[in-house]
């Protein structure tokens, strides 16, 4: 940490600083905490999505490489916002408030353009509040939550901000979740753990469903000497014991291989053995902290209905996936329910920003025109019931592709497929075993996490 004096700075800071003012008082020498010297960051980087600039872009040089002289594969962008808060200020990055929403997806945008690939991190600033986001391929997530800077927080919120950049976690934490049931939370697990291994991503799949098993038994796996529930409840045993690898091999010789932590005959009775189980829903999370830089893709599958094995997958992931039936109006209020409530309850618990709802999905059937209709009328009741009385935006959810212009009402759908239903039967995952399979998932992959 450098010996910045942030009690000065922010002092001297305006209240109603201006973009400029904030870049060169605040970020400026925020840039110098966090590792960046003069030459390693460059204002107004050009993103290459047409003539978009985020305000800086920073990365370390090398050898003759000059970041400010050469400014391409940045690893860290910021936007800047001026400071006003007074009344009659039109920024102001608090929670919620339509400027923070506008600056957070400006920084997700802007992390996902052509010259940004290399980047890593975002952080959205105003020198009153700041938020560090993190990008994993397509995704982008909050690392922080959105903090509110106070000359007591400021060292802690910089050194733990530079804590977070210097070891970014390799892997993204997805949990397959809807509070519904019979959805294809299972199935649809399995089959992207296939497809992204297939793609040569690094995957390991964790069966936290105690009373169904299903994932276990569909891949023929057995519980092994060191099991998921020992590791739970022993702080001392390293969950790389209860990993097994899962194979298919073709004819042709070629392997797709992932990782899976079984279910266990003990696991269920963890629930009621509270005292055990140190910090409760947290303690999965905790398990799987020193996997996330051996996988890309942790995912794990779940029961439906919220209790101790549901909450403690959702509390460990970065995001939550949330298959649901376009017949079912169950699920998309069940989907409701997670997106609205029990997610920011996680949330709350865990302050780190995390975890999100990814958009909602079909999953499993065949969708009709007339259907498509009934259904679209169904979601927009629920957008508006939602708005109206708990006062919260589902339609990012929902419709993710509907803005003023477009009033797009797409909704991703993996089709019923009979294949995928019966590869249980064989123990190997639709999509290893049938090309169509293996195309739907993919689709699903490319709509969500990554151009694979
Ligand atoms: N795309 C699909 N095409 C055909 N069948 C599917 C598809 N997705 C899921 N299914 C079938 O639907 C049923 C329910 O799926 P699955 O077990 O994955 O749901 P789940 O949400 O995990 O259920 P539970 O809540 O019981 O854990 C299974 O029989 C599965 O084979
Ligand atoms: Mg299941």
């Amino acid at each position: 940490m450098t010996n910045t004096d942030w009690s000065r700075i922010l002092a001297y800071l305006p209240p109603n600083a201006t973009e400029s003012i904030v870049s060169s008082q605040f970020v400026e020498p925020l840039l110098d905490a966090l590792g960046f010297n003069d030459l390693e960051r460059h204002p107004q980087f050009k993103t290459g999505d047409g003539a978009k600039s985020v305000d800086f872009a920073a990365r370390e040089n090398s050898d003759g490489d000059i970041f400010l002289s050469s400014p391409n594969n940045p690893y860290l962008l910021v936007e800047v916002k001026g400071r006003a808060i007074a009344s009659g200020a039109t920024i102001n990055l608090a929670e919620d408030t339509p400027h923070y929403k506008k600056t957070k997806h400006q920084i997700q945008q802007y992390l996902l353009a052509p010259k940004c690939k290399t980047a890593q991190w975002g952080i959205i600033t105003n020198a009153n509040h700041i938020q560090l986001f993190r990008r994993h391929e397509k995704v982008v997530v909050p690392a922080t939550p959105n903090l509110l800077i106070k000359e007591s927080n400021i060292n802690n919120i910089i050194s733990g901000i530079k804590t977070l950049l210097e070891k970014p976690p390799k892997a993204l934490t997805v949990c397959i979740y809807n509070n519904k049931g019979g959805v294809g939370k299972t199935t649809t697990t399995i089959n992207l753990a296939a497809t992204f291994a297939k793609l040569g991503k690094k995957v390991l799949v964790v069966d936290f469903d105690p009373q169904q098993k299903d994932l276990t038994n569909s891949l023929g796996l057995q519980e092994g000497i060191v099991t998921l529930s020992n590791c739970l409840i022993n702080p001392t045993l390293s969950v790389r014991k209860a990993i097994q690898p899962f194979q298919v091999q073709y004819k042709c010789g070629n392997k797709v291989k992932f990782d899976v932590i079984p279910s266990d005959s003990n696991l269920d009775a963890l629930s009621h053995i509270t005292t055990s189980i140190q910090k409760r829903a947290a303690r999965l999370r905790d398990l799987l902290k020193p996997l996330v830089n051996d996988y890309d893709y942790i995912l794990i599958d779940c029961p439906a209905n919220w209790m101790f094995f549901s909450q403690s997958s959702v509390y460990s992931a970065d995001v939550i996936l949330i298959p649901t039936k376009h017949n079912s109006l169950t699920s998309l209020e069940n989907a409701a329910k997670v997106i609205k409530h029990f997610i920011p309850q996680v949330k709350n618990q865990r302050g780190d920003g995390g975890p999100v709802a990814l958009p909602i999905f079909f999953n499993g059937e065949k969708i009709t025109d007339p259907q498509i209709e009934a259904v679209n009328t169904a979601i927009y009741k629920l957008i508006i019931t939602i708005k109206r009385t708990k006062n919260f935006d589902l339609l990012p959810y929902y419709w993710p592709k509907y803005c003023t212009g477009d009033k797009n009402q797409t909704i991703f759908s993996i089709p019923g497929y009979a294949i995928v239903s019966n590869s249980v039967f064989y123990r190997v995952p639709a999509a290893l075993k049938d090309i169509t399979a293996y195309k739907y998932y993919h689709k699903l992959i490319e709509e969500y996490f990554c151009h694979g």
